[in-house]
């Protein structure tokens, strides 16, 4: 195995998914909070209002990370519980979770890698134009300063926006996440730019608020195409396939990449998009691409494509029974292994699995364990893909689990567990999963993976 020494071993959550809490301690409401409400807009009805209780639960979870042997935790403040209106008002209590979790995981030498934004609007800026304003990028800035200049003692590791495709894709575009609508094209694009404007002004507020050195990243989905065959030419289709844009949908990894790293939006997809692109003012694309630290990326599968007989990427479709997770996603392991090379050979910076995971329908034992052979193995084939992606040169320097906890899984509820650790939803005990020792095993180097 060539896993670096420093090589960053974690588990991820997001504050919505986790915390509960939710009318508390005067927090604000956030989208989720509403969207939770709107009858039919989550399965069966379920919402974030409690969630795994992590907000009161903090310290047995810090406990079970402990002993889990991770060494990181990626987590989202929560934007509503620090500044219930969004911009101005900062509430008080809101600071003293976070001081005291933030506290907690550094006495277990556990690092907090923190989530500026993981889909938790307040509800006070979503009624003055949430990501639709050209002001939502200000206000974000200013979240981002206060948190890290209060933090940034003790909080080094900080990302800005997670999955960008997903927040407009599924909140302004299908309406299947908060705020649930369901606009056109052109208005989901403008939406877009003013949060990859939101990302640029953050990454320096961070910078010029930070008390230490930081590093700063980004997590946008890493969505590829893999190759079906090893074959070189399919390779090539596979590669130009990861990075073309398709003008009816946001799932492509290309046009929320290209401008923070190359400081422009791809050719084709401007082309794709014709008249609906985006209006670029002057000077945004600079803010867009201030330097960053490290590409995070959020890999979880991926469709394979062939050379097609003219050349072009053609998809492959997966053979009857395949293997998959209750969303019925495919399993290919080898799809951190693409992304890896993919990622690095266009971007050429150092990368950090923020999420990889998956959900399986586990039942809890007679002897009262959670036995999750499946969670073991895809752990276990997707880093030894990383790892062969390490030896072939490519910069990846952590790897972070999605979840850590069973947890709320936005539109589907309490459906999917992807946690490490199951959670009982009814009374909030927790029973740590056969997969966390066997996670933990390999972060310790007890067991290798051959
Ligand atoms: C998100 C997580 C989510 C996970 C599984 C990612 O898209 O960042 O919040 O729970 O996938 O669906």
């Amino acid at each position: 195995m060539a896993f670096p020494k420093d090589f960053v071993w974690g588990a991820a959550t997001a504050s919505y998914q986790v915390e509960g809490a939710a009318f508390e301690d005067g927090k604000g409401q956030g989208i989720w909070d509403v969207f939770c409400k709107r009858p039919g807009a989550v399965w069966q009805n379920h919402s974030g209002d409690v969630a795994c209780d992590h907000y009161h639960r903090y310290v047995e979870d810090v406990e079970i990370m402990k002993k889990i042997g991770l060494k990181a935790y990626r987590m989202e403040m929560s934007w509503p519980r620090v500044m219930p209106d969004g911009v101005g008002n900062v509430n008080r209590k809101g600071i003293d979770f976070y001081d005291k979790l933030f506290d907690e995981l550094l006495k277990a030498d556990i690092e907090p890698w923190v989530t500026l934004y993981h889909w938790n609007l307040p509800q006070a800026l979503q009624e003055k134009g949430g990501w639709q304003s050209p002001e939502s990028s200000k206000w974000f800035s200013e979240y981002t300063a206060l948190v890290v200049n209060k933090f940034s003692d003790r909080v080094t590791k900080w990302m800005t926006i997670n999955e960008p495709q997903v927040i407009i894709m599924h909140g302004l575009l299908t309406g299947l996440h908060a705020p649930g609508f369901k606009l056109g094209m052109a208005e989901a694009l403008a939406a877009g730019h003013n949060l990859l404007l939101a990302h640029g002004r953050a990454v320096s507020a961070v910078r010029q608020n930070a008390k230490r050195e930081v590093s700063v990243g980004y997590a946008p989905v890493g969505w590829i195409r893999r190759p079906a065959t090893n074959d070189q030419c399919d390779i090539d289709a596979a590669r130009k396939a990861s990075f073309e844009i398709d003008p009816t949908t946001l799932w492509n990894s290309a046009w929320w990449m290209d401008p923070v790293f190359f400081g422009k939006y791809p050719d084709q997809g401007l082309e794709a998009f014709g008249s609906i692109a985006p209006r670029v003012s002057a000077g945004d694309m600079e803010i867009i691409s201030l330097p960053l630290d490290f590409l995070g990326v959020n890999i979880y599968t991926a469709s394979a494509v062939k050379a097609g007989e003219d050349g072009k990427p053609e998809l492959v479709p997966y053979k009857v029974g395949y293997q998959m997770n209750t969303y019925d996603w495919p399993v290919v392991p080898d799809v951190v292994y693409w992304a890896g090379k993919f990622f690095h050979e266009r971007y050429n910076k150092p990368l950090v699995i923020t999420e990889n995971g998956t959900a399986v329908a586990e039942i809890i034992a007679r002897d009262g364990g959670v036995h999750d052979p499946q969670r073991s193995e895809f752990i276990a084939k997707h880093l030894i893909e990383v790892d062969r992606a390490i030896q072939e040169g490519v910069p990846y320097k952590g790897y972070f689990y999605w979840s850590l906890l069973d947890n709320f899984e936005w539109n589907c509820g309490y459906k999917h567990r992807f946690g490490l650790v199951y959670v009982d939803f009814e009374t909030g005990e927790r029973i740590v999963k056969d997969s966390a020792v066997f996670y933990g095993d390999v972060i310790n180097g007890k067991i290798g993976l051959g």
